[in-house]
């Protein structure tokens, strides 16, 4: 294995193993800028129209994977350059006229960010209406809501789902906000001080589809804050995702027994037939980490750089496209295995019902009737306690059973149960149906109106 490693200085210095993903988006900066040099007038236009055809001829054998990469040949941009030359002779020497492998790839990689966060916008989107379709099925199913994970108090599972898309809309809310910032243009600062040649910038960036241009040259060209800023929105995104998915693979133990998982997203065991295991869930949780990671790494090698560009940067592709991948690929995994969840309503409903789920509500009805919250929450508190020395549930408990603890007790309490405690939730914001079948409408228009 070890002799497999590369040690030579060249291979060590080549980023085109990683980098040939950006060729189309090379491609494109370099139609465009071939484009800012002949309005210039550094360009002919037979010269330019030898440049975008040579350039054009190039994006052809990529598709079909006929491109020659060279890895001697270092990078993408060397190696388009290389091959445009082969293909219309000299004059293809002339395209890198007043541009550098700087500015270019800082180009490249902000039209490859914002690639990536459309694409992630729109699987962000489909989980989300997953996740409400889920909710509306649900509508009428309560569980019971955790605290430290020890059963706290019944819940509609339409706002629980609800809840993760909350988190989903502010990802995306991220990811749009990282976009604005991406959406800038360097192509014309040059290695660190701006082109020599008069090149129309705005019309430049009017041509790639950027919003604007970049202000300073030397800022253009050392910056990586718009990856990692992707990289944190994408870390985040991952992290909510996981949190998901870690109550997918608690819900669907024997223990909990609330939700199957589609066979699509789940295996067997090789030696206990038995099983039916979450692990796309758990692959989804587990890469998490990666994206934390690729974050981290990106962070750090920026840390300490002097201005402008250093070779260090070449380090921001690999984590950049690892997160890509693994983002897009585990919202995807997300939008198809949530329309497969199977939630399991008695389960639910019978862990709503057990224990001391009502023991707030308890409280609130001694509120309501004039007792001071906190000596309520004392009584109910006792209560709590004997019921439990007794080996009882609260739904074991007589009338003669309450009216002990508190004289404030009267008959009505036995109309307490899991739905009424659901019903009184009726603020905005609360598990109420009625709150949750408007939060269920109100998410879908806003997500519909969002959908690509
Ligand atoms: N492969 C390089 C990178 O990814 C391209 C820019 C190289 N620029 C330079 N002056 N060596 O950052």
């Amino acid at each position: 294995m070890a002799d497999e490693l590369n040690t030579n200085p060249a291979d060590f210095l080549a980023s085109l193993p990683f980098d040939k993903r950006l060729a189309y988006h090379d491609v494109t900066g370099s139609i465009a800028w071939t484009q800012a040099l002949a309005r210039a007038d550094v360009l002919t236009g037979d010269e330019e129209q030898s440049i975008i055809a040579g350039l054009e001829s190039i994006r052809a054998e990529l598709d079909p994977g006929q491109f020659p990469f060279r890895l001697e040949l270092e990078d993408i941009h060397f190696n388009i350059e290389r091959r445009l030359i082969e293909l219309i002779g000299p004059v293809g020497g002339k395209l890198h006229t007043g541009r550098s492998r700087n500015d270019q790839i800082a180009t490249d990689t902000r039209l490859y960010v914002k690639d990536v966060i459309a694409a992630a916008l729109q699987r962000l989107n489909a989980y989300c209406l997953a996740l409400i379709d889920q909710a509306e099925q649900g509508i009428d199913v309560i569980l019971s809501g955790y605290t430290h994970l020890q059963r706290a108090q019944p819940v509609l599972l339409g706002h629980h789902l609800l809840a993760y898309v909350e988190m989903a809309e502010r990802d995306a809310g991220r990811l749009r906000d990282t976009l604005t910032r991406a959406d800038v243009m360097p192509l014309g600062s040059a290695a660190l001080t701006g082109t020599a040649y008069p090149i129309d910038r705005d019309a430049l960036a009017n041509d790639l589809g950027f919003a604007a241009v970049s202000r300073n040259s030397m800022d253009a060209v050392a910056d990586r804050d718009y990856i990692i800023e992707f990289l944190s929105a994408a870390a985040l995104t991952m992290t909510h995702l996981s949190r998901l998915c870690e109550e997918i693979i608690l819900w669907s133990s024997d223990e909990f027994g609330f939700v199957r998982v589609g066979s699509d997203y789940a295996s067997g065991s090789s030696i206990m037939p038995q099983k039916r295991n979450p692990d796309i869930a758990e692959l989804v949780r587990g890469k998490t980490g990666r994206v934390v990671g690729d974050m981290v790494a990106l962070l750090t090698s920026v840390k300490a750089l002097p201005l402008a560009y250093n070779r260090d940067l070449q380090e921001d592709k690999e984590p950049l496209f690892d997160a890509a991948d693994t983002l897009l690929a585990s919202l995807e995994m997300m939008a198809g295995m949530v329309p497969t969840l199977e939630f399991q309503r008695e389960r639910m409903q019978a862990a709503a019902e057990s224990g001391f789920l009502l023991a707030t509500e308890l409280a609130d009805y001694l509120a309501a009737k004039g007792v001071p919250f906190r000596e309520a929450h004392g009584i109910v508190s006792g209560l709590v306690e004997t019921a439990l020395a007794d080996g009882k549930e609260l739904r074991d408990l007589k009338l003669d059973d309450y009216t002990r603890a508190s004289s404030h007790f009267e008959d009505d309490v036995l109309d307490i149960t899991v739905e009424s405690a659901v019903a009184k939730r009726n603020v905005v914001g609360g598990t109420a149906p009625n709150r949750v079948r408007e939060a269920i409408a109100a998410a879908r228009a806003r997500l519909e109106a969002d959908s690509p």
